[in-house]
């Protein structure tokens, strides 16, 4: 019985995982040269002016979206998901969100899973870190061994197999000397502008870092329609939620991206992410 029980443990912890993110093909994909679908403000759910999703962070998880973004801020000393300020929108505490990943990521071994975190209040990065070791998600946080070249990214296989499944990024005031596992989003990636109120999102320019190069970086693509409802004061646009959430305009801002940086986005954001076809959308960028 030994000799048939030690080889199988042995071999189930170094065997490549089969299926990554739902789809074969992607195990041996790169990290860097796969498009996700990601959830803008992916804890703000509701229908009110400051919501950005109508389905909670696990039924977006279940419905196939792989990055999720999330704004923090200090409230009375604890890290909270707030929009702008928790007086306007307050969806529970940063422990709260990780607890549903953590159960998500439990229940479903072969998947890789990305946060993009926000810190505009500058909170101790060493807090964040209690956060993730407080629920153990820190032993399932990938950390890169220096800073990786974009050819440098594990393929999902690889990150399946050694079980660092969750990739973090934090847009500002992250310190990897600190809290090595949370990156920083700009030194991996460029974004497009914040905030698009075009319909047809006709470009695909560089906004942060400002003046940074595409070379070496991933880049997100906002494609989260706005509607300025008063000056200066937008809300996240539903009524056009279909179109904008559409293959067809996912894709053609895509083609304008592809057009000027030769590849496909590495993330598009989007509000109200279970509308429109947003896994449509990401099986045509990863060529299924
Ligand atoms: C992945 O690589 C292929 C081949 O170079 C390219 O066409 C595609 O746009 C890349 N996708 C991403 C997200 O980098």
């Amino acid at each position: 019985m030994w000799k048939l029980v030690l080889p199988a443990l042995v071999f189930a912890t170094s065997v490549p995982a089969l299926d990554c993110n739902g789809h074969a093909e992607l195990c041996n994909r790169k990290y860097s040269n796969i498009s996700f679908m990601g959830a803008h403000n992916s804890p703000f759910v509701g229908v009110g002016p400051a919501d950005n999703q109508l389905d909670p962070v696990g039924t977006q998880l279940d419905g196939g979206v792989r990055f999720l973004t999330a704004q923090t801020h200090d409230k009375d000393g604890a890290i909270q998901l707030c929009h702008t300020s928790c007086a306007l929108e307050d969806a529970g505490t940063l422990d709260d969100f990780l607890g549903t990943v953590k159960t998500w990521m439990g229940r479903n071994v072969d998947e890789v899973l990305t946060l993009l975190i926000t810190n505009e209040d500058a909170i101790d990065i060493n807090k964040f870190g209690d956060s993730f070791q407080k629920l153990g998600l820190d032993a399932f946080a990938f950390t890169p061994e220096g800073d990786l070249a974009m050819d440098d990214w594990p393929t999902l296989g690889t990150l399946i197999a050694r079980s660092k499944r969750l990739i973090v990024f934090m847009d500002y005031n992250m310190n990897t000397a600190q809290v090595p596992y949370i990156m920083d989003e700009f030194k991996y990636y460029f974004e497009t502008p914040f905030d698009p109120t075009d319909p047809d999102f006709p470009q695909c320019d560089i906004d942060r870092p400002a003046g940074a190069s595409p070379d070496g970086r991933m880049f997100i693509v906002n494609h989260n329609l706005n509607f300025e409802i008063l000056p200066g004061v937008l809300i996240p646009d539903l009524t056009r939620i279909e179109t904008t959430n559409s293959v067809g305009s996912i894709i053609a801002q895509s083609d304008l991206c592809y057009g000027k940086y030769q590849r496909m986005p590495n993330v598009v954001l989007l509000d109200f992410v279970g509308l429109g076809d947003a896994m449509g959308a990401q099986n045509v960028l990863n060529k299924f």
